[in-house]
């Protein structure tokens, strides 16, 4: 058995297909209102090999001039990004352990090609409530390490319908995409991942 760092919690299979078919419907949706584009490094400006796009009253963008930050619209087209799905708002009430909703769900889209390097997620005012992660298309294998850079990692596969939940002691562990697994699934028809993760960005007041 795989021993993950306290706080990160992996719920296999948490999605029934209805929900997980249900949820890409409504990112289908969301990613018409905004649509994918693709995110660059702050500084180097090297792209990213995910796309991204966000719903929620605030999204996760970085660029090469301004770098990792919230706002509350699109960085191409300008628009305030479309709400989050109410299936995804349930979701985090049902795993989240968290009084208050989510401000935003990060899209990311993973071609077979596409991988994140490891990361922590730091950009949020409000450190109390978890990230929740969901998983949906092809399997990847995802890497999680400690709250600090170069501690040990253990690395597992996620598969469509999983959620992972960073919370706690685990809410700034590293973590990272090493690779997509092509045709794993058949619930995008052509193929690829897609992660959504929920976040709330500001304290409560
Ligand atoms: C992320 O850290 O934003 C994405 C994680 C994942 O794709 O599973
Ligand atoms: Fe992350």
């Amino acid at each position: 058995m795989l021993v993950l760092p306290k706080g990160v919690r992996h719920m296999p299979g948490y999605l029934s297909h209805a929900a997980q078919k249900e949820i890409v419907e409504a990112i289908r949706n969301v990613v018409r209102a905004a649509p994918l584009y693709t995110p660059a490094m702050p500084k180097s400006g090297k792209e990213m090999s995910v796309r991204m796009t966000n719903c929620g009253s605030l999204g996760w963008v970085t660029d090469k001039e301004r770098g990792y930050r919230y706002q509350s619209t699109h960085p191409v087209n300008g628009e305030p990004w479309p709400p989050i799905p109410d299936l995804l708002l349930s979701l985090w009430r049902e795993v989240s352990g968290y009084p208050h909703p989510p401000e935003a769900c990060l899209v990311n889209f993973y071609s077979e090609m596409a991988r994140m390097g490891l990361h922590q997620d730091r950009d949020e005012a409000d450190l109390q409530a978890p990230v929740v992660s969901i998983s949906l298309g092809d399997a990847c294998l995802f890497r999680v390490g400690q709250t600090f850079r170069d501690g040990p990692t253990v690395s597992f596969r996620l598969e469509s319908g999983d959620v992972v939940v960073l919370g706690g002691a685990g809410r700034l562990c590293f973590h990272g995409v090493d690779r997509i697994y092509p045709a794993t699934s058949v619930l995008l028809p052509k193929g690829g991942r897609i992660n959504l993760t929920l976040r709330r960005v500001t304290s409560p007041s």
